[in-house]
């Protein structure tokens, strides 16, 4: 197993044109199938860094800002933010695509947790992620405050045991 990752080596594209059958009462897309592309897009990326099987352990957050009408090109974009000792999370950012008008609108985002297992389901250890850009070191920073809130809101984690999430409240971060 490498020792680290480039946060790039994750990235995943998936670009699908709405069909009528994906759409809500409003002819936009349905948002459980917008849900089944991210996680689906977000998976590939998890095993593009772990190298292994993956699970969906927690989908942390999901926004949907700007519907998405039927007929348009949804582009999904995936890369892992911060891969812990068997998990890791991984942002899917969205975009309708509009070659017609030239313009590309995000219209949500949404943030996973995975983790690798071996054959008999067992957690397994992933490389670290090396974040390069900007944009990917910000979301490592905040990857862990992330994570113990989602630990906590599952009931893994009491919230006196957190690190990150109180200095956040101190106002120290
Ligand atoms: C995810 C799963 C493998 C975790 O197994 P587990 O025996 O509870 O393992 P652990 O408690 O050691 O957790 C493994 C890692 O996941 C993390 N994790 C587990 N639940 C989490 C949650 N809700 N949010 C964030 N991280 C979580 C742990 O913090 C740990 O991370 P680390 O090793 O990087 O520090 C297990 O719960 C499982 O198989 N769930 C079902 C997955 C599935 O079927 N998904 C598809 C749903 S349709």
């Amino acid at each position: 197993m490498q020792k680290s990752k480039k946060a790039a080596e994750s990235l995943t594209v998936m670009t699908n044109i709405v069909l009528p059958n994906e759409t809500n009462s409003l002819r936009n897309l349905f948002g459980g199938e917008l849900l089944s592309k991210m996680d689906r897009c977000a998976s590939i990326s998890a095993a593009r860094h772990c190298e292994r099987r993956v699970v969906t352990a927690s989908v942390n957050h999901v926004s949907f800002n700007h519907p998405i009408p039927e007929a348009g090109i949804v582009v999904l974009e995936s890369k892992v933010t911060r891969a812990f000792s068997t998990s890791m999370e991984i942002y899917v950012d969205v975009w309708l695509d509009d070659p017609i008008n030239q313009r590309k609108i995000h219209t949500n985002e949404g943030i996973y947790t995975f983790v690798a297992v071996d054959e008999f389901n067992k957690p397994v250890p992933i490389p670290a992620l090396e974040p390069e850009t900007e944009e990917e070191k910000k979301r490592f920073d905040a990857a862990l405050r992330r994570k113990e809130l989602s630990l906590i809101l599952s009931g893994r984690m009491k919230a006196t045991d957190s690190v990150e999430l109180k200095k956040l409240f101190a106002g120290e971060i």
